[in-house]
């Protein structure tokens, strides 16, 4: 099937790749220039596990475009340009706008493309574009029969590839037949599973395809806005666990562990720590916290976890001022600036909260991420810190360390050497990734988030004894 995908982003690419990879022929258009040119020379800008190969494997099937020309040849367009959030935390629909008159202007008498809209967009865009683009139509003399569907992606960064070849559900919004037929048909090897999986990225143990969710476009809009709302939940509650069990003198982890082997809960997004960043739950959340206002609504829940996120991005500072003998002067290494691990997004990620608290107090601050380090530079060029090349070498003269991205580099790292080369022994752990006694054990007086080992665990073994 002919498919054109608008937008370039790690969800317009991820999707293109993907559908070309099935034996689709896709377009990818984006108007970054700039963009189309890295994209045609085969390297992506994106880091995103498994792309540059399933692009490199599926070069045959795609490719990049800055024309609208082509829109009508398709049978399939799918809009996933960016819908970010403006000032009052509703969702900015320029892009999208834009994205859609321009395929209405390409037009034609003949037949007309199903237009599916992948963006993450307010209850209600996907009838109020199907209403926009037949007027516009209309206006030019051409029959108002254009069909626009909702289709939301549930893609996450660092693992887009694998959550596009195994999904857990599929969702289709569409006010007819026809749309639900055809868009099927797009994803017949994703529901059927019937294609060669990437050798880089094999099915996931037991994965025998996603379920089908065919349902009406403000059903499906509302799902991903949900769905996003809950996850964002989910986490700042365990957050706000996390700070009662450290209270307690308990331990997170374990009460995490045992609350997610009920079925009706579940073990995924129960990790304390720093709190949740990117640019998908704080936006997402803002926006149908804002849309419901619009009716009159209140979303209560999402609204607290929001507030309960922010507080967390804060637990930092206060543990180093009640750990450091004098936090103005001191020096803190930072480990890990992407928002989570496998990527280079640094997209509200909870260290810039945390980096410039510090600089406030007065805090020198070396920081060390093993691929958001380029980005990090680019987007705060001014900020007062060290890059350093490696965890060590960020060790080397602080006063204390936190982790913030767990990154898997760092649970392998020399903990030995990097505690020999620091000048203070305290370890914060945002992300709850090493283990408290090993840590210890090496010499750290180690906290992590929600770990209550006040009285136990809190000083360094006086031996010093290695794990
Ligand atoms: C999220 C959703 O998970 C995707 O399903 C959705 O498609 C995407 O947003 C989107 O709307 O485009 P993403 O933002 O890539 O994906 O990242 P997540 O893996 O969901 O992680 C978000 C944040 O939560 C990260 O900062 C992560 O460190 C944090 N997190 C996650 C926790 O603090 N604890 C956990 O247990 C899990």
């Amino acid at each position: 099937m002919q498919v054109t995908v608008i937008g370039a982003g790690y969800v317009g690419l991820t999707t293109g790749v993907t559908l070309a990879y099935l034996g689709h022929r896709v377009t990818v258009l984006d108007n970054n220039r700039k963009l189309i040119r890295s994209l045609k020379s085969g390297t992506s800008p994106i880091y995103e596990n498994g792309l540059d190969v399933v692009m490199q494997q599926a070069r045959d099937n795609i490719s990049f475009t800055c024309s609208f020309s082509g829109v009508n040849d398709s049978a399939i367009v799918i809009i996933a340009v960016g819908t970010p959030p403006k000032s009052n935390g509703n969702a900015d629909l320029g892009f999208l706008e834009n994205a859609v008159l321009a395929v209405a202007n390409q037009l034609g008498a003949e037949k007309y493309p199903l237009i599916v809209i992948k963006s993450t967009v307010p209850p209600g865009t996907t009838y109020g574009v199907q209403v926009l683009i037949n007027k516009f139509i209309s206006g030019k003399g051409l029959r108002p029969g254009v069909s626009v569907a909702a289709n939301p992606e549930f893609l996450r960064e660092g693992n887009a590839l694998s959550d596009a070849f195994y999904p857990d559900r599929i969702v289709l919004g569409a006010g007819d037949q026809s749309a639900f037929s055809l868009l099927k048909e797009l994803y017949a090897p994703i529901l059927e599973q019937n294609f060669e999986p990437p050798h880089c990225l094999p099915g996931p143990k037991g994965y025998s395809g996603p379920a089908l969710v065919e349902t009406s476009p403000v059903n499906a809009e509302l799902i991903k806005y949900a769905s996003n709302a809950f996850l964002a939940m989910k986490i700042s509650f365990i957050n706000e666990f996390a700070v009662l069990a450290e209270l307690l003198d308990a331990d997170i982890v374990e009460v995490s562990r045992g609350m997610g082997f009920d079925h009706r809960i579940g073990d995924k997004f129960l990790n304390a720590g720093v709190g949740w960043g990117g640019s998908c739950f704080g936006k997402d959340a803002s926006a149908i916290i804002s849309i419901a206002r619009k009716y009159g609504y209140t979303l209560s829940l999402v609204e607290t976890a929001l507030e309960v996120n922010r507080r967390q991005r804060k637990i930092v500072t206060s543990k180093l001022r009640s750990l450091l003998e004098k936090v103005p002067g001191s020096t803190v290494g930072i480990m890990g600036l992407s928002f989570k691990p496998g990527t280079n997004d640094i997209r509200d990620t909870p260290a810039t909260d945390v980096i410039s608290e510090l600089l406030d107090l007065g805090v020198f601050i070396k920081v060390y991420d093993p691929v958001a380090m380029e980005n990090y530079r680019k987007q705060y060029p001014d900020l007062k810190v060290e890059y350093a090349a490696s965890p060590v070498e960020l060790a080397r003269d602080c006063d204390a360390l936190v982790l913030l991205t767990e990154w898997d580099q760092f649970k392998k790292a020399d903990w030995r050497k990097i505690r020999q080369l620091m000048k203070g022994n305290i370890f914060i752990d945002g992300r709850n990734l090493l283990d408290p006694r090993a840590m210890r054990n090496w010499g750290f007086v180690y906290q992590g988030v929600g770990r209550g080992f006040k009285t136990r665990e809190l000083e360094p073994a006086a031996s010093g004894v290695e794990p």
